[in-house]
């Protein structure tokens, strides 16, 4: 018998005034995404902006629908739709931020268990960690280096070919 954990590391951070400048301003296009969110049902609105290696940043927000599995979250619409328009450029970091026309989002958004898989594809076949930042409306900010660590141990496309890595 073996024994294992798993750490993760995360920054917190007071305000977007101690974030680094690209940090801030991918939050800020975060925020405007967010602004344009269709979230009719939930009135939680999420938006998410990525950037990408060769420079370009793609934004993405929640659009729910009437049959509501059929929605789909701000990151997922965010990285897939940079994976369909630069096909294998890798990201080099996503900002999330949400709100909701309920109450005042006061802590950082957390990507579903979804997402965070989606995010461990894209994290292995760029073969380069890279950067999540989460925000609310208000409160502290969360900055962790892998999205990776967001989701250890999980699937992957070694576990459907066993021969590869
Ligand atoms: N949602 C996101 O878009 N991203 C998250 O990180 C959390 C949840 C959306 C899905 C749904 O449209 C609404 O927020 C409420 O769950």
């Amino acid at each position: 018998m073996e024994e294992h954990s798993i750490n993760i590391a995360y920054t917190e951070f007071e305000s977007v005034a101690e974030l680094e400048t690209t940090d801030r301003d991918l939050l800020a296009m975060a925020a405007d995404a967010c602004n344009k969110a269709y979230a009719p049902y939930s009135m939680f609105q999420v938006g998410a902006a990525l950037l990408l290696d060769n420079g370009e940043i793609v934004c993405g927000n929640n659009q729910e629908n009437a049959a509501y599995p059929s929605g789909l979250c701000a990151e997922r619409v965010a990285m897939f739709a940079a994976s369909a328009r630069f096909p294998g450029i890798a990201f080099k970091s996503i900002a999330i931020t949400a709100k909701s026309k309920n109450f005042v989002v006061n802590q950082p958004v957390s990507p579903c268990g979804a997402c965070r898989q989606v995010m461990a594809e894209y994290e292995k076949l760029g073969n380069k960690a890279f950067k999540v930042i989460l925000k609310g409306e208000s409160g502290k900010i969360i900055v962790l280096n892998n999205s990776s660590a967001l989701m250890p141990m999980a699937f992957n496309s070694s576990h459907l070919n066993p021969g590869q890595k």
